[in-house]
């Protein structure tokens, strides 16, 4: 897979050069690329951006720049062209594993109050929030949403090791203990300890539920509760 960023703070992405992002990179599972758009403003001062038409506070991202920047990339017809911004569709572990199955993306990151609006009506396909919550640009945005979906990709983690994430199986993860089994008279619960992989399996259901329902009740909205199931959230 390829990532383009195009943003005006290239150096922001180095944080990708570590952990599973570097090991993935270092892989050949990614390549990723940083694109400074004011290179390709077009304007003697390098102008990215300018008044709002009509009035009002802040300034607003030229459309120049960005037609430039994205012109001069290697793109295909299947490239993703994803917009940074809070109006965005949220971006959720399934967008995630969608866009892990692409070949190409590339992430417009804003620093300004906005966007020419004919960036939006004819360059991007996809336009995504991290959350309802306004940064103050979108580098960190697509960061997060690049460290989410590069893991995806097979081989860059083992695939055991996101098959029971929270939010994959529709439910929050079961918690999680190590050695030793007691620790300064805190004990590893019984069943985990037993050897019994069946009711292990089982109790691990049981707190995926009741986690969720504790804290995250909107996500048995769209769950296929069984009936069995029921009787771990009403208690
Ligand atoms: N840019 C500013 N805020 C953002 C958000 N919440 N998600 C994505 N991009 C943003």
């Amino acid at each position: 897979m390829k990532i383009d960023f195009l943003t005006l703070f290239p150096e922001m992405f180095e944080v990708l050069n570590h952990s599973i992002m570097k090991r993935a990179q270092d892989k050949g599972i990614v390549q990723f690329n940083a694109v400074n758009f004011r290179d390709y403003a077009g304007n003697k001062h390098h102008q990215v951006d300018d008044y709002p038409y009509g009035g009002g506070q802040g300034m607003v991202l030229k459309p120049e720049p960005i037609f430039n920047a994205l012109d001069a990339l290697d793109k295909t017809d299947k490239t993703r062209i994803i917009l940074m911004c809070p109006q965005g569709k949220p971006f959720t572990q399934k967008v995630a594993e969608s866009l892990a199955e692409e070949s190409h993306l590339v992430f417009i990151c804003g620093h300004y109050e906005g966007y020419d609006e004919r960036i939006r009506e004819h360059l991007v396909t996809d336009e995504l929030s991290i959350g309802d919550y306004v940064l103050t640009g979108g580098e960190l945005a697509a960061i997060t949403m690049t460290d989410a979906i590069v893991r995806l990709i097979p081989e860059s983690i083992k695939e055991e090791s996101h098959k029971d994430d929270s939010f994959s199986t529709g439910l929050l993860e079961h918690p999680q203990y190590t050695r030793p089994a007691d620790f300064n008279g805190m004990k590893v619960p019984d069943v985990l300890v037993s050897g019994n992989h069946k009711n292990i399996e089982k109790w691990r259901h049981e707190m995926r539920l009741k986690r969720t329902y504790e804290r995250r009740p909107d996500l048995l909205e769209t769950y296929p509760l069984t009936d069995s199931d029921y009787k771990y959230i009403e208690s």
